[in-house]
């Protein structure tokens, strides 16, 4: 099996899956939570490289009250606990999102965490906080001008000068997106980064979403006829035209 070198998955339906059982949208975030720190471990297992979720996004917000309360007390215990399960992974763990919208104790437990695992090689596990592809393209745009009225850059702007304006700067971009619980959107999810990504779409809601699961959406991607610009992956010095 050809494991994807990056996977970026949109953890979707905590909220349906927690109805459907009689209980508040809160404990489907628990379990969707417990089950992040699962498939860390079996991505890890299986030799997957980069590992990047979508947590919460810039629209998230707009949830009720209740709800945004419930997840940054989410975001505070895993944080914590997210310490153990990089050196147990040895993973290195970077927010990506404009995390500066967060209470001060989440952004210290954030740059703490960053810190802790800079050095860890695994696994980068990327989680994506307060981000939406959007914002972090006019922040890419902005801190660019910035930089070029400062005469720190010239020229003409390339794809990978780009690249290194985002959060996403020095990782390489998502060879297979996983939605779980039956959306078709994107979402605003590292629209850049995904030009050429194969995407996967799953009914399974996120809680439930297992080893399994990963490894199905995995043999699905080795189904899939790969090609870059046109050109079908591992042919590209074969093809006489
Ligand atoms: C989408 O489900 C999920 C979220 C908005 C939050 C995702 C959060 C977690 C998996 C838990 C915490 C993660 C970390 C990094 C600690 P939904 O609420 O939109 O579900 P619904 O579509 O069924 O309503």
């Amino acid at each position: 099996m050809n494991v994807p070198n990056h996977i970026a998955i949109i953890l979707d339906g905590n909220g349906r899956w927690a109805k459907k059982r009689g209980m508040p949208r809160g404990y489907g975030h628990v379990k969707g939570c417990e089950n992040l720190e699962t498939i860390c471990e079996v991505a890890k297992d299986l030799g997957v490289k980069y590992l990047t979720v979508y947590a919460f996004s810039t629209e998230n917000w707009k949830r009720s009250k209740e709800e945004v309360d419930g997840l940054m007390r989410l975001f505070r215990s895993y944080l914590k606990k997210c310490l153990k399960i990089a050196k147990k992974n040895d993973m290195c763990v970077r927010v990506i999102g404009d995390y500066s919208a967060f209470d001060a104790d989440i952004r210290e437990s954030i740059e703490k965490l960053q810190e802790f695992s800079k050095d860890f090689k695994t696994l980068h596990f990327q989680i994506a906080l307060n981000y939406g592809s959007r914002d972090e393209i006019l922040r890419a745009v902005n801190r660019l001008l910035r930089d070029e009225k400062d005469g720190k850059i010239t020229g003409k702007v390339t794809e990978e000068m780009f690249s290194s304006y985002l959060d996403t700067a020095g990782l390489p971009d998502p060879d297979l997106m996983i939605r779980t619980s039956g959306e078709l959107r994107l979402s605003n999810y590292l629209l850049w980064q995904m030009a050429y990504t194969e995407f996967y779409f799953t009914p399974v809601p996120w809680p439930d979403f297992d080893r399994e699961e990963l490894i199905r959406a995995i043999e699905k991607y080795n189904e899939r006829d790969r090609r870059y610009g046109g050109v079908k992956e591992g042919e590209a010095c074969s093809k006489q035209d």
